[in-house]
């Protein structure tokens, strides 16, 4: 017979905290970037493929959630950083991809030009879009693509939170490839989507 499982109080702080951490940080995407989630050009990330598996949508999502905990983590070390920044920078950093069959003409074009064409949907969306977030956006392929490095602790954030994620999608994709473990991954991407489906309604 299965021994029961007992969830120790130190496994169920650790998942506590976890689960506070995931609500503090869908406020503050719900708050800094409100006007990204909502737009059109949002719901359509959901339709494009990205990093073999992935979506633009899920892909930005996973960037978001990963940039703004760095952050918490920066914070707690009395490192100032800005996270309204982070929020639209994130949510705001592959956008410029979308229709990028239509839009660049081979994989290196599109590697290039899909930051300034984010920034250019984030001015759409965004009144007055400050300077460091375009500069977020703008370098967030550094050091990939011909980028520039990021120019701000906010940037390299982002920078960094993009690599880890699109490793990530390269690496479950890989799992697909070899393993056959699709069931799996289409199972996550059902989770992720039923997280956020509240803020991209
Ligand atoms: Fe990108
Ligand atoms: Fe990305």
């Amino acid at each position: 017979m299965r021994t029961p499982y007992y969830e120790s109080t130190m496994h169920k702080q650790i998942r506590e905290k976890r689960e506070n951490r995931k609500e503090r940080i869908k406020s503050d995407l719900e708050l800094y970037g409100s006007e990204v989630l909502r737009s059109e050009e949002m719901s359509r990330a959901f339709e494009q493929t990205h990093h073999k598996w992935s979506t633009v949508g899920e892909h930005t999502f996973r960037v978001a959630f990963s940039s703004v905990m760095i952050c918490y983590a920066l914070r707690k070390l009395n490192i100032k950083v800005s996270i309204p920044a982070v929020v639209i920078g994130s949510l705001c950093h592959d956008l410029g991809i979308l229709g990028r069959y239509e839009k660049f003409s081979s994989e290196k074009e599109c590697s290039i030009e899909h930051p300034k064409e984010s920034v250019a949907v984030a001015r759409e969306l965004i009144d007055e879009l400050p300077e460091k977030t375009e500069d977020i956006i703008e370098r967030h392929m550094w050091p990939a693509g011909q980028s520039k490095a990021p120019n701000s602790i906010e940037g390299a954030v982002v920078s960094v939170a993009d690599k880890y994620n699109a490793v990530k999608d390269i690496i479950k994709g890989s799992e697909v490839n070899h393993t056959g473990v699709k069931k799996y991954v289409q199972d996550e991407r059902e989770k992720i989507r039923e997280g956020i489906k509240d803020l991209v309604k």
